[in-house]
């Protein structure tokens, strides 16, 4: 499932680094580090100088991919040597495809087991005997990497300040329609091949099973995908939106849409304040995304050493942003219109104040990329100036690359 130039990739990274010094290496964990049910690997990067409470970055692998492919194919490492975190990189115990576990019903819940938990202990045991800040626990992965930056992000909200996530699926989108006890491993092609479409109450309700009752903060989260991905259909790009919006209780429509960022093509729709949900729409790329690490770190201000950063749990501050109150309700009821006329509200703003290089159209000639393009009640442009109109649901269509 994974093409092979992941492999050449991480092959022509391990050579790059071979004539770089590093003291710190990548070294398998085989202590008891707690729960593991499903016995994942564990292996970890700490670099030579720490400070004292060092932030802890987890790096799932892609499938056919290991925790040393992961290692050697991309810059956290020496990033991390660079800014002082620590890196934890899991090794998939599923032997026939190295897929991690995103489907069972035990990883898609709170302290239910599957590999989910077995990287949770890992976090908790790094956290002890590194004496790491517990507030600055996060996760970012490619393809089924990405796929458990999700599930982790959805079943552990209580553990991971952040997630970023490159060409992946929603939390739960693997899971076997119709078993509500799932199946490990399980391979969805209805998934894969984004046609697992929902609503965003619904998306919202599956991430919200994972941890019942569990009313408190959650993590801030930034997805990438290619608009040609061959491999997890672009779909998977905006149910994840869907999604995520609906878990944060944030509105579909973005609060800004920025081009060219940070890769000339690369579309990046930001969700509510303080960035707490960022989608970054790759046009024209396929499955084989490049992944960001300055992005990433960034987002995760793990570029900062000390003192300088304003990002854990609990939001900027240590607060609850006021955002995180409800879900968007999108319903047939009296409530669902003024939701709706809002929305529209948000959408000619975006269109009359679009960032440095947005693609614009002149009135009544159609609808800008990411805007309204239709929906109950709503009277402006239904066609796109730029790609297609794509239906959420009866409130609400927009207009998203070809
Ligand atoms: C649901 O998944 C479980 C666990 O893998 C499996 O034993 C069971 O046969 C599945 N049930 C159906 C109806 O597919
Ligand atoms: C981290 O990177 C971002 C983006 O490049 C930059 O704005 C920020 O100042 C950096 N933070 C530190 C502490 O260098």
């Amino acid at each position: 499932m994974k093409p092979e130039s992941w492999i050449s990739r991480a092959a022509a990274a391990l050579v790059l680094l071979l004539p770089v010094a590093q003291a710190a290496s990548l070294v398998k964990v085989t202590d008891d580090f707690g729960a593991n049910p499903t016995k994942v690997g564990f292996y970890i990067y700490v670099p030579d100088v720490l400070p004292s409470n060092p932030a802890i970055l987890v790096n799932p692998h892609w499938c056919h991919g290991t925790a040393q492919a992961a290692y050697a194919g991309s810059q956290y490492a020496t990033l991390a040597s660079k800014h002082g975190f620590i890196v934890i990189y899991p090794n998939s115990p599923n032997a026939a495809d190295q897929c991690w576990d995103v489907s069972s019903q035990q990883t898609l819940s709170h302290n239910g087991g599957g590999d989910s938990l077995g990287i949770v202990s890992m976090v908790k045991w790094t956290l002890n005997k590194y004496h790491g800040d517990a507030s600055r626990v996060f996760v970012t992965g490619v393809s089924s990497g990405a796929m458990m930056t999700q599930v982790l992000v959805g079943s552990y909200p209580d553990i991971f300040a952040a997630g970023s996530a490159f060409s992946g699926v929603p939390f739960g989108c693997f899971a076997p329609a119709g078993n509500n006890s799932g199946v490990y491993g399980y391979w969805s092609d209805d998934c894969a091949k984004g046609k697992t479409v929902k609503t965003p109450e619904a998306w919202g309700a599956i991430v919200k099973a994972a941890y019942p009752g569990y009313s408190g903060w959650r993590p801030k989260l930034q997805i990438f995908h290619g608009t040609n991905d061959e491999v997890l259909n672009y779909q998977n790009h905006l149910e994840a939106v869907k999604e995520w919006t609906a878990v944060l209780g944030l509105s579909q429509t973005p609060t800004s849409v920025v081009q060219n960022t940070p890769v000339s093509g690369w579309t990046k729709s930001v969700y509510g304040t303080n960035n707490w949900f960022e989608a970054f729409s790759a046009a024209g790329v396929p499955h084989n995304i490049q992944v960001q690490e300055n992005t990433v770190l960034a987002f995760f201000q793990l570029n900062c050493t000390a003192s300088c950063f304003s990002w854990g749990q609990g939001g900027p501050s240590g607060a609850v942003p006021s955002t995180v109150v409800t879900p968007v309700v999108v319903s047939t009821t009296k409530a669902a219109a003024s939701t709706t006329t809002s929305v529209t509200v948000m959408v000619s703003k975006t269109s009359s104040a679009p960032a440095a290089g947005t693609t614009t159209a002149a009135a009544g000639t159609g609808q800008v990329l990411y805007g309204q393009c239709g929906g109950n009640g709503y009277t402006g442009p239904s066609a796109c100036a730029v790609g297609k109109c794509s239906s959420y649901n009866e409130w609400y269509s927009q207009c998203i690359p070809l």
